[in-house]
């Protein structure tokens, strides 16, 4: 996978840019605030239908600008393809896939893919459950579209399942009548999602363990297990049936607790993914040496899995990475790079010799 090419106009603070970038590695080198991470934002967002920084879009057009416009030039093992997308506030955005109108942004989620990794990556292991789970959401998305659509369908189901707890008290009648066969709809839903969850942690755990013993030199070993909040063991999974009944179970039998809480308290929403070194929570117990390099073997994992199953390499995005890590750490990630296309931002080029180097200033880059 290679971006070639990317062409932006009125993007936060890119008046109008076009960037060639080389296969190799592209090192965007610049002062605090010129519009480093805006292009890597700009790219990321092309690939999956969603920024990294807010989910308000009318954030990323340019202040006083009327919309903006991102169209990307890549190339994979089969073709060169482009996407472009058109936003403008108030109106659905346009976006084209080879010159043809598709009608959402997440209809080619994974045309493009990407690995993204910016410093609050590193704290994956001891921030909250719900970081964890957007690793594996962004991940299985670009993999499987089948993935992303249920997920899409899942979280409308939990925002009517979770109308449906806040209003139960002034409407019981519609709650008695409904939560049945929303609890069913969503229970359905995570069944597959929980699947797919299992069976990427199953692969990217395997190459966590080469990532992190080939950083660290340590022989300690970490695993990384879906902990699911309907409790099933990792391999009931595969057992479509069974996970769904055992999430309608729980949908089904608390009613009490969910309408006080006002939303789900069960779900792939609630679900989590478990990091152990040596069988123990690397959450609780380890280092913040050790989790810094889980949370980087957890990316390097990221991108391994995806060329395994796709049979080429997803483009790095590294925001700011390298000022974050110690001299051992950037040079195993430097070494990672080889024989792919990376795409760095930093303020300084900490030795990164080879690479074209892109001179950001001001929202324009130079090479
Ligand atoms: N919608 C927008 N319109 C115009 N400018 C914007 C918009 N959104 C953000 N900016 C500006 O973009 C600049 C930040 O750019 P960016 O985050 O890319 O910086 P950076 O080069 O990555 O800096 P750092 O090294 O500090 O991370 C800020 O000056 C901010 O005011
Ligand atoms: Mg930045």
């Amino acid at each position: 996978m290679e971006c070639k090419k990317i062409s932006i106009r009125d993007f936060r603070n890119i008046e109008n840019a076009e960037i060639a970038f080389e296969s190799g590695v592209n090192i965007l080198v610049g002062n605090n605030a010129q519009g480093k991470t805006n292009l890597l934002e700009a790219i990321s967002f092309t690939a999956l239908g969603k920024s990294f920084r807010t989910s308000h879009e009318e954030e990323m057009i340019r202040f006083g600008a009327e919309s903006c416009e991102i169209s990307l030039d890549f190339k994979d093992s089969v073709r060169e393809q482009n996407i472009t997308v058109r936003m403008m506030p108030g109106r659905r955005r346009h976006v084209e896939q080879n010159g043809v109108k598709v009608s959402r942004l997440s209809e080619i989620v994974g045309a493009f893919r990407t690995v993204l990794f910016c410093p609050e990556h590193l704290s994956l292991i001891k921030e909250g459950p719900a970081e964890r789970r957007n690793f594996l959401d962004v991940a299985i998305s670009q993999l499987y579209p089948v993935y992303l659509k249920s997920l899409q369908k899942y979280n409308q189901i939990l925002k009517q399942r979770n109308q449906l707890l806040k209003h139960a008290e002034e409407d019981r009648r519609s709650f008695d009548e409904t939560i049945e066969f929303w609890s069913r709809q969503m229970a359905r839903e995570a069944a597959l999602i929980a699947r797919y969850r299992v069976r990427y942690l199953k692969r990217a755990a395997e190459k966590i363990k080469i990532c992190f013993s080939e950083m660290t030199d340590s022989k300690e070993i970490p695993e990384a297990v879906y902990a699911g909040s309907s409790h099933g063991e990792p391999d009931s999974y595969e057992d479509m049936d069974y996970t769904e009944n055992a999430y309608y179970q729980l949908l089904m039998s608390h009613h009490d607790r969910e309408i006080g809480a006002g939303s789900s308290l069960w779900g792939i929403h609630k679900d989590d993914v478990e990091i152990l070194i040596n069988g123990k929570s690397a959450r609780a117990f380890a280092s913040q040496g050790q989790q810094r390099s889980l949370a980087l073997a957890m990316k390097l994992a990221e991108g391994e899995v995806c060329a395994d199953i796709c049979g080429e390499k997803p483009v790095f995005l590294f925001d700011d990475v390298f000022s974050e890590l110690d001299a051992s750490r950037r040079a195993y990630l430097a070494e990672k790079m080889t024989n792919r296309q990376v795409i760095i931002t930093t303020c300084e080029p900490f030795g990164l010799t080879n690479g074209k180097i892109i001179k950001v200033e001001n929202g324009s880059y130079q090479i």
